[in-house]
């Protein structure tokens, strides 16, 4: 029988990638796909691939019932942060099991265990924990931190220079190309395994990198004078603070970069080569690949 894939989060990064990495290859599979979007106009157009809006997003659990009837996968994006970021995942995973799902594949973050010291995991934690009440087929893909993200670390400090300051120490982070976290999710929705029921995987980049060594890479690739500053955790807060965010917030900023401190995110596993066949992209490659993701760095403008 052909299974119904759905995805969420396709108007975002890594859903959209995994949308359009499923739409030609699902048929092979004997399997469609479905989008569920908060806003339609803003979905991947994909031959053979429905859209549905669902604007009230995982908050609405009667609207995300509806929008996943039918479905046999669900590929679940963890949602933008927010204070009940916890309690619209629940209503997600409750809108699945109302909606008859069979099989979830949620997207995690790496480490989110009980006394992670990145205070942001505990929300996929309680989900993790939810998806495992369901009794349903899931599979949790712990994503490292985004090569994405390291040009975003640093700031420009004049026409030639930036510095990433972060309260990390020596720590290293293992980071993951979204183009190889999609690649996995992709596989995983795709082959529907037994073998990868009740998984936790890890999805790292293919070595553990210190911000300095992230800085190096940076300067390298960019041709800016980058550098690594290493904050304290006060400092951190001092220089985070003005941005008018809430202390939840901030404080998922600074124990985000305590936790590469604390070496919780320094795990390397061999999950990117094992489902796509080919070794995860370092950082270097990620920013060769994807010139984008340093523009505003490149130009000296404040993202
Ligand atoms: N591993 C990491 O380093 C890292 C870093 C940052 C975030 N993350 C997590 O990974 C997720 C996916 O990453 P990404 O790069 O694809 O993020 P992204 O580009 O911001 O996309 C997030 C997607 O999730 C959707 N979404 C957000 N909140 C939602 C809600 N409450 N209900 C329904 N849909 C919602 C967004 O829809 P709209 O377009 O309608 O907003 C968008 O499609 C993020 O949402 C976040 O939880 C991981």
């Amino acid at each position: 029988m052909t299974r119904l894939i759905t995805v969420t989060g396709a108007t975002g990064a890594l859903g959209g990638r995994v949308a359009r990495l499923l739409a030609p290859a699902a048929a092979d599979h004997d399997a469609t796909v479905r989008l569920v979007v908060r806003d339609a106009s803003r979905a991947p157009r994909l031959p053979g691939t429905a859209v549905v809006a669902q604007p009230g997003g995982y908050a609405d659990e009667a609207g995300m019932t509806e929008a996943l009837a039918g479905t046999h996968t669900l590929f679940l994006v963890s949602a933008a942060e927010a204070a009940d970021r916890t309690e619209q995942h629940l209503a997600a995973v409750r809108a699945a099991v109302a909606a008859g799902v069979e099989r979830i594949v949620y997207t995690s973050f790496l480490g989110s265990e009980a006394g992670a010291t990145f205070t942001l995991t505990a929300t996929h934690a309680a989900t993790e924990e939810a998806l495992g009440d369901t009794g349903l087929r899931t599979t949790v893909l712990r994503n490292s931190m985004y090569a994405d993200f390291v040009p975003f670390f640093a700031t420009p400090t004049d026409d030639r220079g930036a510095v990433i300051a972060a309260p990390a120490g020596d720590g290293a982070a293992s980071f993951v190309s979204r183009d190889d976290a999609a690649e996995v999710a992709a596989a995983v929705l795709l082959r529907d395994h037994p073998s990868t029921d009740g998984r936790v995987l890890d999805v790292t980049g293919p070595e553990a990198l210190t911000l300095a060594d992230a800085a190096a890479v940076l300067a390298e690739v960019t041709g800016r004078d980058v550098r690594y500053e290493a904050q304290t955790v006060e400092q951190a807060w001092a220089t985070r603070r003005p941005s008018g965010a809430p202390d939840w917030e901030v404080e998922g900023w600074v124990t985000s970069y305590t936790a590469i401190a604390a070496g919780e995110m320094a795990v390397v596993s061999d999950v990117v080569r094992s489902f796509t066949g080919h070794p995860a992209l370092t950082v270097r490659e990620h920013l060769q690949r994807h010139p984008e993701d340093w523009a505003t760095l490149r130009t000296g403008s404040p993202a």
